[in-house]
């Protein structure tokens, strides 16, 4: 366990290392549907954590969209040091700017957590949790069933699970790597019983080099 969390920790590292965020595949310059999908099912005085979020600007949006507890998680320490600098940018204005009495620095307006998301313990709950293009490099039953492990552990109940997969005709690999493909029931038996379907949707997603990536997204609602 441990030596696969350290090579999925290289992996992503030497890809966010050696890629602009917006050169690989899953850029996208407005998480819209993320968007629509967190807050049309969880209140914004909640507290959401996308999974596998790499330099994704959805923290972003849901700071401006007036959401307060924001964590964000990744197995490689580089995409999060990107987002930290982004992020942190938006409150630490320049010193000229800034009245005096006003300390230097401002608590970080979100939470950053580098781990595995298959050996991660979570320490608190939350109402949302969002994962896009994490949940389909999953390909063994076992790292699956850790997964949603975790994810019962860290919704509460009543919460959400808000994800975006490759669908059934989508890539079968991503970064090199392979890929599982999901229709929504499919998704949903993953996840049962302790979550429970509520909506599902098809997106097709344009990549920076031109190609259509379908996407499979379900809520799934923790019981
Ligand atoms: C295809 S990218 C998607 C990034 C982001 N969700 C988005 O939509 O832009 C997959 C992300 O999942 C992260 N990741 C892959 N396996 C992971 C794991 N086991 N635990 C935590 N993060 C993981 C990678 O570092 C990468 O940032």
């Amino acid at each position: 366990m441990c030596h696969m969390s350290t090579s999925a920790a290289e992996h992503w590292d030497t890809v966010y290392g050696t890629k602009a965020t917006d050169e690989v595949s899953w850029f996208q310059r407005q998480p819209t549907t993320s968007l629509r999908l967190i807050t049309s099912m969880s209140p914004p005085s909640g507290a959401v954590i996308d999974v596998g979020a790499g330099a994704s600007p959805l923290v972003d949006t849901l700071l401006d969209a007036g959401w307060s507890d924001v964590t964000v998680l990744d197995v490689s320490a580089k995409a999060l040091a990107l987002v930290r600098d982004r992020v942190n940018d938006r409150v630490n204005e320049p010193a000229g700017d800034r009245p005096l009495d006003l300390p230097s620095e401002r608590p970080e307006p979100a939470s950053f957590v580098v781990a595995n998301v298959l050996s991660w313990q979570p320490e608190r709950t939350y109402d949302a949790w969002h994962d896009r293009a994490v949940f389909h490099f999953l390909v063994g039953s076992e790292q699956r069933d850790q997964y949603v492990a975790t994810a019962s552990r860290a919704v509460r109940p009543g919460g959400v699970v808000v994800l975006g997969t490759f669908a059934a005709d989508g890539p079968t690999q991503c970064s090199g790597l392979p890929t599982a493909r999901y229709d929504a029931e499919g998704l949903a038996a993953v996840f049962e019983p302790g979550f429970s379907l509520e909506h599902s949707e098809r997106e097709e997603h344009m990549t920076p080099g031109g190609a259509v990536q379908p996407f499979t997204w379900v809520v799934l609602r923790r019981t």
